[in-house]
């Protein structure tokens, strides 16, 4: 009987029981998912032709009406918890059109906060690690906000003859942490309508554990290319033993993906090398064991690929700074907090592997592809069986900016 060849070789022996966290039921959607896929050498792909006008990606008028009915609209999956895992800890996180203080509050609360100082306008902090304090203090005059964004004290106050601080607290932008993600809109005056967050997509990260996850590393990459460029690369699996040979590509094998819509995203479910149904029954009962089996790949739209490895999960969020530049912020997320040598090492050989390796493929392809459509000459991007959920993110995407 074939076995799953785990993506990279860890014995668990080798891990301390105090770094394995206790087993997590997976969702009922997950489990459906995982069966609904044949033994790997029983794999039929559907077979179809769409295609995708090449303008989606290169046209700048096209790139400003995603701005305003994207990006300004829609709750943006910003960061995983984990960028703020302690109380009292606040970041700044620049682009989509914003600059924005996300704060986690002593009662653990998250705000997300304009970075602009209600004084002159300064940009109150500058800090895109997340740094610990009770107040944040604006460098120009040192007026002193708290981490609700409540303004504390403004130095020799008298001198601005009646000042009535509880006004001018820092500008609030709706935000919620739901499945150990952030969600934030840019607009400060859209309402907090936040069902954008599905519930289907909620419960995926609940099982999954996404809030308790440690934050292992934070990289940033520039891209010379559109931003769903990039998120295509994430969208299917075509590529995978191809474009990744040198790489992560003899890890995997050709397999058929399951794409399920979890409200207004997206969830892959693929078999790993070896996959059979017989492996997966004997792997249900925790959600661990089942990502030893399979691999989900969810997409959060507008702009982020979330993918769980084996103990590990990848948050790339796309954040555009014009039509053919993108900024990819990789959010690392390991199931805990490693304790021994042993399995920091092993997660820096993981993080070398993806983003130091499997990502700058897959950025260089998107930056190639930007290159190639901008000659004018392919009018059209075909897509095929083995790009399915591509399909599927096109079609949400455009009835996003329709509806908008
Ligand atoms: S602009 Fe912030 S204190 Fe003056
Ligand atoms: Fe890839």
């Amino acid at each position: 009987m074939a076995t799953v060849v785990p993506e990279e070789s860890t014995a668990s022996t080798e891990v301390k029981a105090h770094e394995v966290r206790p087993p997590r039921k997976p969702s009922a959607s997950q489990i459906a998912a995982a069966r609904s896929l044949p033994n790997n050498n029983e794999a039929v792909w559907p077979a179809f032709t769409t295609k995708l006008p090449s303008s989606l990606y290169i046209d700048e008028d096209r790139f400003d009406e995603e701005h305003r009915k994207l990006f300004m609209t829609l709750p943006l999956p910003l960061a995983p918890s984990a960028l703020l895992a302690e109380p009292g800890s606040f970041v700044c996180r620049d682009g989509f059109g914003q600059s924005v203080i996300l704060t986690r509050d002593k009662d653990g609360k998250v705000h997300a906060l304009v970075n602009s100082c209600r004084h002159r306008g300064s940009r109150v902090t500058e800090n895109d690690e997340p740094a610990k304090g009770r107040l944040m203090i604006c460098p120009y005059h040192a007026w002193s906000y708290d981490l609700s964004g409540k303004l504390m004290a403004v130095p020799r106050r008298e001198v601005f003859g009646e000042l009535d601080k509880s006004e001018l607290g820092m500008v609030k932008l709706p935000c919620v942490e739901k499945g150990g993600i952030i969600w934030v809109k840019m607009d400060h005056e859209a309402n907090d309508d936040f069902s954008h967050v599905s519930d289907e997509l909620v419960a995926d990260f609940d099982a999954l554990g996404v809030a308790d996850m440690h934050m292992f590393a934070l990289r940033k990459h520039e891209v010379e290319g559109n931003w769903k460029l990039i998120l295509d690369t994430f969208l299917e699996g075509y590529h995978v033993i191809r474009l990744h040979v040198q790489t992560v590509g003899p890890l995997y094998e050709d397999t058929v993906v399951q794409v399920d819509r979890l409200g207004s995203h997206l969830r892959q479910t693929s078999a790993r090398v070896g996959f059979t149904k017989d492996i997966l029954a004997q792997n249900e009962e925790s959600v661990d064991d089942l990502r030893r089996v399979v691999t989900y790949v969810y997409t959060l739209l507008p702009n982020v690929a979330f993918i769980c490895s084996q103990d590990y999960c990848n948050m790339l969020v796309m954040q555009p700074k014009g039509v053919g530049k993108t900024i990819v912020h990789n959010f690392m997320l390991t199931n805990v907090n490693p304790q021994s040598e042993k399995l920091r090492q092993k997660w820096e050989k993981s993080l070398e592997l993806t983003d130091g390796l499997a990502f700058p493929e897959d950025f260089s392809a998107s930056a190639a592809t930007y290159q190639g459509l901008t000659t004018g000459v392919v009018k059209e991007l075909m897509i095929g069986g083995m790009e399915v959920a591509m399909e599927h993110y096109h079609e949400m995407i455009e009835e996003m900016v329709a509806r908008a």
